[in-house]
């Protein structure tokens, strides 16, 4: 028997195929968000929902189907499902992990090239005609090559973040919960700093730490007044993560020079100052957006979720204790 799945919203094509051939599945097919109450509706005798970041999964919608047999997250993160009331519930929860970890670690380099050479900028004066051959004073921009880059969280996309840094020459330094030993550091050729000395010494800051209740508002109107009036902070994570209000102020106010940005506190909502500005760089949530890895994310989700329907081990459970 296939299990009964509910989608949120079309997968790429790979998965699609697999999906049709190994589940009994209903879908939205349209390419939107869907409503609270069309994930309830939708989830009512369904063995399993397989679910987006854009998704927000809490105890009403789990109620609707006591009978669910896993959540299974199209995402590493798994911020947008309510964990606690799953694991009442006894739902596993499942996620993604180490698939997107290089594809996210390009995308944070990208945005750190994008913003210190005025890619975006410079396009923009080709294409309009603008340009009428070099200049010697033209888009100047900073160095990558040579500078400190500073990682907070060093999970895996923090590591394959520092693993580029490397190739760039960069003088790497990291905070984390837990710090790494003296031979990992060695190998990955950066050291362990405190958490306000690192935003007071990095010319680039990057944000690479889950979003949980410990990490809300990481960076604030405190620690960037820490930063360098010359550094640029990148975020790869979740938006929340840091407080965009207090950003808009710190780069108004030329506390920063500049902001790499891929997420952002209510998506899709990006507050209107930041988009009138030159010095950030605004991504629409695309760490992980490339054909090999979004397709290797919906095998590992379905992976997961056949499992869990199929009484077998979950390969990625985020909640452990849902089964006890
Ligand atoms: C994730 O998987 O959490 C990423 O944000 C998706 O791009």
């Amino acid at each position: 028997m296939k299990p009964k799945v509910f989608l949120t919203r079309e997968l790429p094509p790979k998965v699609m195929e697999r999906l049709q051939q190994e589940t009994e599945l209903e879908m939205n097919t349209e390419d939107r968000v869907l409503t609270k109450q069309e994930i309830i509706n939708g989830v009512k005798g369904k063995d399993a929902l397989l679910c987006l970041l854009t998704d927000t999964i809490d105890g009403a919608i789990m109620d609707a189907n006591p009978a669910l047999k896993v959540i299974a997250n199209y995402a590493v993160g798994f911020n947008n499902i309510d964990i606690a009331a799953a694991t009442q519930r006894r739902i596993p929860v499942s996620n993604t992990p180490g698939v997107l970890t290089e594809t996210s670690a390009d995308l944070a380099f990208t945005l750190m090239t994008t913003l210190t050479r005025r890619i975006v900028e410079a396009d923009k004066f080709v294409r309009t005609g603008k340009w009428k051959g070099w200049g010697p004073l033209q888009y100047l921009g900073t160095d990558i090559y040579g500078a400190t880059l500073g990682i907070i969280g060093l999970g895996r996309i923090g590591k394959a973040i520092a693993k580029r840094a490397k190739g760039f020459d960069m003088n790497i330094v990291y905070w984390n919960r837990t710090k790494l030993t003296e031979s990992e550091e060695k190998e990955l050729g950066l050291s362990y700093s405190p958490f306000d000395d690192l935003l007071k010494k990095s010319d680039f800051v990057s944000l690479n730490v889950a979003y949980n209740k410990n990490t809300f508002h990481l960076m604030s109107t405190r620690e960037f007044g820490l930063m360098k009036e010359s550094a640029y902070v990148i975020n790869t994570a979740r938006g929340p993560v840091m407080d965009e209000n207090a950003l808009v102020n710190a780069l108004k106010e030329n506390q920063i020079m500049g902001a790499g940005l891929d997420v952002y506190e209510e998506e899709p909502e990006i507050n209107p100052e930041l988009l009138a500005m030159d010095n950030t760089v605004l991504l629409p949530h695309i760490a992980s957006a490339t054909i090999a890895t979004r397709t290797k994310m919906g095998m590992i989700a379905l992976d997961n979720l056949l499992a869990a329907c199929n009484g077998d081990q979950i390969p990625n459970l985020v909640n452990k204790e849902s089964m006890i």
